[in-house]
């Protein structure tokens, strides 16, 4: 547990080829932790999958991938952003293009949480953001994700859209 040991050491630095491994581990245990913390095997071919959007976004401008590396452990925690450009589509709008920074992938290992691990990864997150001209910064999580609706809430993100889900079958119910 988190308590029992010392606050980590740790660094924050940009993702390389050599983590990417981990980082997959990491996205893995993110989607079971979105997914009710089943215990289950990734597919073979979604590994792959996955190992190549990363490698692509390792060597893409508008994106960064950081992680908190803690010597003599390993990679303790990930996160992720990619800065897209709109051009605006009224004739009156005094600017042309609006830049978003969507913040993504974000995990941080269980031993290693309450330790400031987080905000330590989107300090560095928003600074590559705000350098590329983002106006706002934009992200999705669970509404069952206390953990995540609690820091995010902390940071000032407020909900500015709801996805709904319901079985068909009751949708089919209700209109009849
Ligand atoms: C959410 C998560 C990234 C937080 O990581 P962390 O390193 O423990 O967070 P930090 O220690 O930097 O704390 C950040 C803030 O969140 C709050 N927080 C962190 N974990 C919390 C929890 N379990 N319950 C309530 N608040 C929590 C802290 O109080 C802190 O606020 P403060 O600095 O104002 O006191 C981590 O719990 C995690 O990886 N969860 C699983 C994956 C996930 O949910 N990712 C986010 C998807 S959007």
């Amino acid at each position: 547990m988190a308590s029992r040991i010392p606050k980590p050491a740790f660094t924050i630095r940009d993702a390389v080829t050599a983590d990417l491994p981990v980082l997959v581990d990491f996205l893995t245990r993110l989607a079971l932790h979105v997914n009710g913390g089943l215990e289950m095997q990734l597919k073979e071919s979604e590994y792959q999958r996955l190992y190549e959007v990363l490698e692509t976004a390792l060597e893409s401008p508008d994106k960064r991938i950081v992680v908190a590396d803690l010597p003599g452990v390993g990679l303790i925690g990930m996160g992720d952003v990619t800065v897209w450009s709109s051009q605006s589509i009224w004739e009156q709008a005094t600017v042309a293009e609006y830049r978003s920074a969507i913040i993504d992938d974000i995990w941080v290992e269980p031993d290693y949480r309450k330790f400031g691990v987080f905000r330590s990864l989107l300090k560095r997150l928003v600074e590559f953001a705000d350098e590329r001209g983002a106006y706002d910064l934009v992200l999705e999580y669970s509404s069952s994700n206390k953990e995540a609706k609690q820091a995010w809430t902390r940071l000032g993100f407020v909900t500015t859209g709801i996805r709904a889900a319901a079985f068909t079958q009751n949708v089919k119910e209700a209109l009849k």
